[in-house]
């Protein structure tokens, strides 16, 4: 798609990846980037940035996905459509309901109005999780669906009503498998990339950081700027239907993560272990080459750098972290 002078709508545009998606769009000739959101978990602050650009607002009706006719005169206005809008993994484990209504319901609701407002294209945010543990590595596209978790299901759910839609009624249509993201705006929500702010509040504290079982859990940990760019390179594709992995292809355990941290941050702290609480997933690396071959998107930044930048924005953006600090769930 073609988006010089376009009209794109960000829905879930408030949060951790969609408001990289905001900005790096907002790095493009595009028209206007409308964001649709109900807050529930991302905040304005996240936008503070892009909405100084004059082609940036949010939309000021509403912003739930739950809501079809206010949804629908938001899509109504768009060209191209990034959605992103979700439950996140544990409150799926809590209240697998809800996530039926936002994940499932609420992405059917994206769809149909995508396709009674004729937009040329979607890109919709769907994960790893739909591989759950990885049964070989690295996952390319076909890997199974090893997946046990009611978010993966909802993902796996998303990615299919996608493409009966756009078997049915021609929806041009990308969905992005993300592995695990992590950058400036995380809060101490995610389920994997969570120990990154933990390790790094007890090495302010001065305290071992913790690592639970023996840290040998390994997953491909992708910069968030990284993962707004796949989303833009999704969306000027002229690809009409596929799912891509989006992560760098490199596994990295715990331990080796918690020792990259207490590196950058010139500690000299031990790492104390805890006996393994709840895990969902312990293994997992994504094979990158369809989505550079397809979409044209490779991964830029470095783990070390990636964590040397989340460690910047941590110290810049004290009151805000304490802020996500305080809802840790
Ligand atoms: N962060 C990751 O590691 C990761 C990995 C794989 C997949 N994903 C997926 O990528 C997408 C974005 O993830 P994120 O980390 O930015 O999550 P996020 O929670 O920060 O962003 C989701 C946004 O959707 C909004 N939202 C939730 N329910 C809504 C509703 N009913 N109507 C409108 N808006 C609603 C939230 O307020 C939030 O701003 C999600 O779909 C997520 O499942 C994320």
């Amino acid at each position: 798609m073609d988006i010089r002078g376009k009209r794109v709508l960000v829905i879930g545009g408030a949060g951790l990846i969609g408001s990289h998606v905001v900005e790096e769009l907002l790095k493009e000739d595009v028209g206007e980037v409308v964001v649709y959101d109900n807050f529930c978990r991302g905040c304005l602050e996240n936008l503070d940035e892009a909405l100084k650009d004059a082609r940036c607002r949010v939309f000021d009706i509403g912003g739930d996905v739950l809501q079809t006719d206010i949804l629908d005169a938001a899509v109504k206005e768009a060209d191209g459509v990034i959605h992103l809008a979700a439950l996140w993994l544990l409150q799926c484990h809590e209240y697998p309901r809800a996530a039926f209504d936002v994940n499932i319901r609420g992405s059917f609701n994206v769809l149909e109005s995508c396709v009674n407002n004729q937009v040329e294209r979607l890109v919709y945010s769907s994960s790893a999780s739909v591989y759950g543990d990885a049964l070989q590595e690295p996952m390319t596209e076909d890997h199974p669906y090893n997946n046990w978790t009611f978010y993966g299901a909802t993902k796996i759910a998303g990615e299919h009503m996608m493409k009966a839609f756009h078997k049915r009624y021609g929806l041009n249509a990308v969905g992005l498998r993300y592995m695990n993201v992590y950058g400036p705006r995380q809060d101490y929500r995610g389920t994997y990339i969570a120990v990154i702010m933990k390790i790094l509040d007890n090495i302010d504290k001065g305290i071992p950081p913790v690592v639970f079982g023996d840290g040998s859990q390994a997953y491909d940990f992708i910069y968030v700027e990284d993962t707004a760019r796949a989303n833009v390179c999704a969306l000027k594709s002229d690809v009409p239907f596929g799912c891509y992995n989006v992560g760098r292809g490199i596994k990295t355990s715990i331990k080796e993560l918690t020792e990259i941290i207490l590196e950058i941050t010139g500690s000299d702290l031990e790492i104390r272990y805890e006996p393994a609480g709840q895990t969902f997933v312990t293994n997992r690396v994504g094979d990158p080459a369809a989505a550079e071959k397809d979409l044209g998107f490779t991964w830029t930044v470095d783990l070390e750098e990636g964590l040397r930048r989340l460690v910047d924005w941590r110290n810049t953006h004290i009151e805000e972290v304490e802020r996500r600090r305080s809802v840790l769930r």
